[in-house]
């Protein structure tokens, strides 16, 4: 093998997109998937590169140092591209502390682990942080996040993400370890886990269930396909300057109302329903704590110097994802078996 690359969390929504990407793109390269396998952790999200020899999985938390270094040790990466985390908003109101374990210390683990590791040569090493737009704050009506945006984080996860890329460029700045950032907008597409709002309302209009919309729905996101987002970090851990941080979005902003209002027209359409059934399951419930108006991505700096740009328009993308949960039944009721039970009552039950 000519290079190894730990991906951690490779095992979740956006990691498995990644990890497929580079384990079929790269048979050079030997790509280590280092992941816990919380409830967001799902190995069947790889099943179809599994066998494939150029593919090692390893089960460790990234918080237990010592089984970090065990893995530093064994393998000797080339690079390692970090997306382990914890990423739902709404858990890190109700259980703060398991974004700051995962979030900070496990990424400060993993600095240390890479510090140690490459100390005598940085020289064709590689530590690339996935990072969120959310770490810049939230947008009034106007404007977008460019790279220089002070950092005004407002839930306790974007502030442990804010937290997790200080540590990063500190270690950059600092140590010298060769370090590369990226902050995207929301993602969607096949395999994210149905406590995201799309997935979950594709779930739940499906099963004729009420949706849940926050509010009065007018917060406003910038949708990027996962698999996009997939291309950028592959451009961006080859392609990236040292020290650099891009930002990846969509170009692509609806309110949450009008995200739903299109996915049940989508979903009438696929379903069979007569025209505005699927719209009738919308239920306005209580907004989320501290919640975000606006997050837009101006991602010019990735589209000039990489020529990256998005690939699908929004309805399309939500097509693709819409025909990819109605044919994966099998998956959606492994995730949604067990702990969702009991996560979806305490959060939308008498909300
Ligand atoms: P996800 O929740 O679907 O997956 C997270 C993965 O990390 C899971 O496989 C989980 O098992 C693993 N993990 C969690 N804690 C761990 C630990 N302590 N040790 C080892 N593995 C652990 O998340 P996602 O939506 O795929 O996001 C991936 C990354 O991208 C995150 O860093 C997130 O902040 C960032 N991001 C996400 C989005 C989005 O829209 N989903 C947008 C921008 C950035
Ligand atoms: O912006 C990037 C971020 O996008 C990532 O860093 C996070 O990991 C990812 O979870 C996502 O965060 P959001 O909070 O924006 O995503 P979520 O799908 O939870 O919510 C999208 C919008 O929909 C948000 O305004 C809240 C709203 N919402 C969400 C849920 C789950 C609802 O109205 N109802 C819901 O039931």
């Amino acid at each position: 093998m000519d290079s190894t690359l730990i991906v951690t969390g490779g095992a979740g929504f956006i990691g498995s997109h990644v990890v497929r990407r580079l384990v079929c793109r790269y048979p050079e390269y030997r790509i280590v998937n280092v992941d816990k396998l919380t409830y967001a952790g799902n190995a069947e999200n790889l099943a179809d590169v599994e066998d494939c020899p150029n593919y090692v999985f390893e089960k460790t938390d990234i918080t237990d140092a010592e089984g970090v270094r065990t893995i530093f040790d064994r393998y000797r990466p080339d690079g390692v591209i970090h997306l382990a985390a914890e990423s739902h908003v709404d858990r890190s109101i109700s259980h703060p502390d398991d974004f700051i374990m995962t979030n900070i210390v496990g990424t400060a683990t993993l600095l240390n682990a890479a510090l140690a590791c490459w100390k005598d040569r940085f020289e064709g090493k590689r530590f690339y942080h996935v990072s969120t737009d959310e770490v810049y704050g939230s947008l009034g009506k106007e404007g977008s996040f460019t790279e220089t945006t002070a950092y005004a984080p407002r839930s306790p996860y974007s502030a442990s993400k804010a937290a997790s890329d200080h540590l990063v460029r500190a270690y950059g700045h600092t140590f010298g370890l060769p370090v590369v950032l990226s902050n995207c907008s929301n993602n969607y597409g096949p395999c994210q886990f149905p406590e995201k709002l799309i997935p979950l309302a594709i779930n739940n209009i499906k099963n004729n269930r009420p949706v849940p919309v926050y509010g009065k729905g007018e917060n406003v996101r910038d949708w990027l396909y996962v698999l996009d987002h997939a291309q950028a970090i592959d451009l961006i851990y080859h392609r990236g300057g040292n020290g650099e941080t891009y930002n990846i979005g969509g170009n692509n902003e609806w309110s949450n109302i009008e995200v739903i209002r299109l996915l049940c027209r989508i979903m009438d359409r696929k379903l069979q329903r007569a025209e505005g059934a699927s719209e009738q399951l919308v239920a306005f419930v209580k907004d989320r704590a501290g919640h975000d108006l606006r997050y837009a991505i101006d991602s010019s700096k990735l589209q000039r110097e990489m020529g990256w740009k998005p690939s699908l328009e929004f309805e399309e993308g939500l097509e693709k994802t819409v025909d990819w949960y109605l044919a994966n039944e099998a998956w959606l009721q492994h995730v949604v078996s067990g702990e969702y039970q009991q996560y979806y009552k305490n959060q939308y039950e008498n909300r």
